[in-house]
Order: C-alpha cells, then structure tokens, then sequence
C-alpha cells in the first residue's frame, strides 16, 4: 500500500492519554485547512485500552499498522485498573513491544526550560535558566529485554528474581552515533553515562563510545560520567550538559530528573527513531515523557505541552516540516509566555486553563502568526 501521504498511526492509549492526544488531532486538523498538509490518519488502542478491547496490550494487526506507518505518536499507557494483570500482558509491555519490534534504538528526551517557565522549576532560576539539554537513551537493549530473565523459585521454596544488563559492540556505537551526530548540530560536546566502576557493561560501554569518537567524531568534546554523579550533577549544574548518551535504564531515570528541571513532567516530549533506510527516513514514535496520570485523567487537568511538543518532533524528525515544527513550538512558548497555565506548571499571578483551553490557545496562536 504504498502511498505518497503522512501515514500517520495515532495511539492514545490510558489515562491523559486521549485527553492530550486529542488537542493533537486539532493541529493536525489545522494544519490540513491552513497549511495544506494532509495526513492519512488512523487510530487505534495501546496498553490497557487495547487489553480490554483485544485481550493483550498490542494486538498482533496494531503491530503490523506501527511497521507499516511513517510515523507512530502515542499517548500514555497504565494505570491501576491493570496493575494486577500477569507481567505480559500489563500495559508497559504493549509499549515495550512496539519500541522493540519497530527497533527503535534512539530515545530522544530533550529538556528545555522555556523562559517563561523557568521559576516553575523546584531549583533555583539560575541553576536552570536558559537549559536545553538532550538526553539521548538507548531503548531496545540493556536491563529491559536482557535474557536470562524471569522469577524462579528455588529448591528451599524461596524465590529468586532475575534481569541481565547486555550491551553489544552494535547496540552501544548505533545509539553513540546519534548522539555524536545530534551533538554535532548543537554545541559540540557528548557526555557518556554508564558505572563503567562496577559494571562490565559499562566499561564495554565506555571503551565502545570512546572508540567510535577516535574513529569518526574527534572534533565533538566526548567526556565519561558515572551515572550516580550525572544524576548529582543534573541538579547541582545541569548547563554543563549538551548531549547525554546512557544505556535503557539510567536513561529512564535521568531523563525523569531532567524534566523536573523544566517545571513539570507534563512539558516533555520524545521521539524514538530505528535505522535509517535508503531514502533517508527512519520508524519513529513520538510520545510525551510523562505517563498516563490516572490520578487526573478525565478532569480536563493534564497539560497538553509535552504531547503536541512530541508532535512537533514528529513534524520535525519524520515528515522534514521543520517550519511548520518551529511554529508550533513558537506558538506554545507564546502561550505559556502570555502566562496561561495548566495545574501542573500552575504559578501564583497566571492563569489557570484545562487541557482544552491550552490547546485552543495555541491553535489560536497558530492562526495569529499565519495572519501576521
Ligand atoms: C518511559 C516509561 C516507560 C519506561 C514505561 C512506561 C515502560 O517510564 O518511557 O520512560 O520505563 O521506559
Ligand atoms: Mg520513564
């Protein structure tokens, strides 16, 4: 079915998940009658929302339209209507399947504190003015998908849990090219995260990464921490930072830490992008860096931010529309400038707005600048 449109798949999935998913699908709406981009769209279920439609949370044909599409923009997945289901069939695992099988090895978290956002951060406005850092987190390896794995129990009846940390030659340099390539875009400078101290993983990791700088990137500043002190020096001086490249598990948490640098889990986007083919263009899936908030969903409180930013990586990175990305990135950033505000980025003096209204407002601005 080869076709010259933006094949777009859509996977709301849990919690908030549909509530910002759906102030996506206004932009994308708005950019067919204004911007004259058309989508070929389709919609279908993730995580729990698609165990209790289909029994498991990807159904094998919702597989096969990720592979198909150019782009994949999920939602959110999770929450405790779930949390008792076995281990494979628990809503993560649907995720995990689609990182996995569209082989998307390059998570790209960046962390960016927009100035008017800057004193919502819990640190100090100096600590974080002006940060733009870029976590760069392998995804398909490590901790997460490393054989042996399982809980087993032992001949005394006790039990005993087990995941392997693996990393490979290939696995280690694919993810460190990007890094060094994004790197290269940006101001120049790589800093690689494993515990080299303890691990063997890690000193693969570290002599991995080296090498490939040596080889092809000797003009980007490559520098090695250990995953403790990075998460240390994230809150004590996160500008030192450009690009950081680190291994599936410490990337969970250290691009958790960075986004409560920018004020709230609710601004970050991400785009996990595969191999690239001959034309050029790579699987990608874009999805905000929070979850699924159950605790908020259906209260018209999440903020829409890290989702319609997630799509404007989409935009970007999948479909070459860097113009149409840097105005919607400029219309959020006039909004949230403008001093509107959802609940988890709220400020005394600003305006508190549902998701709803957040979306509107920056459609709304889309339409200003269009004018202009
Ligand atoms: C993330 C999430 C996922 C992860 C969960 C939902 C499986 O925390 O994307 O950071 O651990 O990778
Ligand atoms: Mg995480």
């Amino acid at each position: 079915m080869a076709s010259d449109t933006n094949r777009l798949l859509i996977l709301p999935g849990d919690g908030i998940g549909p509530e910002v998913m759906a102030e996506v699908r206004r932009i994308i709406d708005w950019l067919g009658k204004h911007r004259g981009i058309a989508f070929d769209v389709t919609e279908d279920l993730v995580g729990g929302a698609a165990y209790d439609a289909y029994g498991s949370p990807l159904a094998d044909h919702t597989m096969e339209a990720a592979l198909e599409a150019d782009a994949v923009l999920l939602g959110a997945v999770g929450g405790p209507k779930w949390d008792s289901l076995p281990f494979a069939e628990k809503p993560e695992r649907g995720l995990l399947r689609l990182r996995k099988e569209m082989d998307l090895f390059a998570n790209l978290r960046p962390a960016v504190v927009f100035d008017a956002l800057a004193e919502a951060s819990t640190l100090k406005l100096d600590v974080v003015k002006g940060l733009d850092i870029m976590i760069v987190r392998e995804l398909t390896g490590g901790v997460y998908f490393g054989e042996p794995r399982g809980i087993e129990t032992l001949p005394d009846g006790s039990r005993r849990g087990v995941n392997t940390q693996v990393y490979t030659t290939d696995e280690i340099r694919r993810v460190a090219r990007v890094a060094f390539e994004l790197a290269g875009k940006r101001w120049g400078r790589v800093c690689s995260v494993e515990k080299a101290n303890v691990m063997e993983s890690g000193v693969l990791w570290r002599e991995e990464v080296q090498a490939l700088h040596d080889e092809e990137f000797s003009k980007i500043e490559l520098t090695h921490m250990y995953a403790d002190n990075c998460a240390m020096q994230l809150v004590r001086n996160p500008r030192q930072f450009d690009v950081i490249v680190t291994d599936n598990l410490f990337g969970d948490m250290l691009s958790d830490e960075a986004a409560m640098l920018t004020g709230s889990l609710g601004m970050l986007p991400s785009a996990s992008l595969g191999a690239a083919d001959k034309k050029g263009r790579r699987r990608a899936l874009y999805e905000p860096v929070h979850g699924s908030a159950p605790d908020i969903a259906g209260t018209g409180q999440a903020n829409p931010v890290a989702m319609i930013m997630s799509f404007a990586m989409c935009l970007r990175y999948s479909f070459d529309l860097a113009e149409e990305a840097d105005l919607l990135e400029a219309a959020a950033r006039s909004v949230l400038g403008g001093g509107l505000r959802t609940a988890d980025i709220m400020e005394e003096g600003k305006a508190k707005v549902s998701t709803g209204v957040m979306g509107e407002a920056i459609i709304g601005e889309l339409e200003k600048r269009l004018a202009a």
